[in-house]
């Protein structure tokens, strides 16, 4: 392990970063920091992962070029399910504001890029695992500036890369240093009961999908209509109106 400074940390006169040429999964390393008392605002960060993954048993490929960030927050007081997706959201207007990248947020974890006559393309995912009652660790992968051609073929198609999106293409470390800030604060306004109802207000506006089909883990669920307080998904079926907690989403475009 090899750590190198951080302009945002330095600032403040700590340093919690754990940084690694390579790593099994940032997540599973600050999942196991947390568990040793490691304080909030830790953070483990590799230029590429060798089992990098979603929720569930989804995969996240790791090449170099991607930022693979994990970092310990306080676990939300109410609401957890709000985490993910807030963070989400305020990644997606980071990238509008710094870079001028138009993004969506798919419920519950990822941003993709809207492309004319195909699908969105996936430009980010986050992922949140709560350590015991106190902590969550919120990891984000960014595809900044990978090489398609570095990703298993089933996913080259799919996937969205800031730098051929935006004329300012950012190093990993400035990304890195602008998501820390991100997630830690994300984290902070939840903790009201005033910014997570701005939170939600602003996930809402940026929700993917409302007014079409879905399906959840392959199954017909409706009408995508609504995200409630808690970041749950409203469906509308002919069985009336239901709320999803969990599931992969898969939105019917068209
Ligand atoms: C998803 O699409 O389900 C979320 C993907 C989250 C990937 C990030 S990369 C950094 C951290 N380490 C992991 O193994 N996963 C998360």
């Amino acid at each position: 392990m090899r750590k190198r400074p951080c302009p945002a940390l330095e600032e403040r006169g700590v340093s919690l970063r754990r940084f690694f040429e390579e790593i099994p999964s940032t997540q599973a390393e600050a999942i196991r920091l947390a568990r040793t008392d490691a304080p909030v605002g830790t953070f483990v960060v590799a230029a590429r992962q060798t089992a990098g993954h979603g929720r569930g048993d989804h995969l996240w490929a790791s090449p170099p070029g991607g930022l693979y960030l994990s970092v310990l927050v306080p676990a939300p007081p109410s609401a957890p399910g709000l985490l993910p997706l807030a963070v989400g959201e305020r990644v997606r207007q980071h990238f509008e504001e710094a870079y001028g990248v138009r993004s969506v947020l798919k419920w519950p974890n990822d941003l993709l890029v809207p492309r004319e006559g195909r699908p969105p393309a996936k430009l980010a995912g986050v992922l949140v695992d709560r350590v015991g009652e106190r902590l969550a660790v919120v990891g984000v992968g960014v595809n900044v500036a990978i090489r398609p051609g570095d990703l298993p073929e089933s996913l080259r198609s799919a996937v969205a890369v800031l730098r051929d999106l935006t004329s300012y293409p950012p190093k990993v470390e400035q990304v890195e240093s602008e998501l820390l800030e991100v997630i830690l604060s994300t984290a902070e306004l939840l903790e009201s009961e005033a910014g997570r109802h701005a939170m939600i207000a602003a996930c809402r506006r940026s929700l993917y999908g409302r007014g079409h089909a879905a399906r959840v883990d392959g199954r017909p669920v409706g009408i995508i209509r609504d995200l409630g307080d808690e970041g749950e998904l409203w469906v509308e079926s002919g069985r009336g109106r239901e709320a999803v907690w969990a599931g992969d989403l898969t939105v019917e475009e068209g």
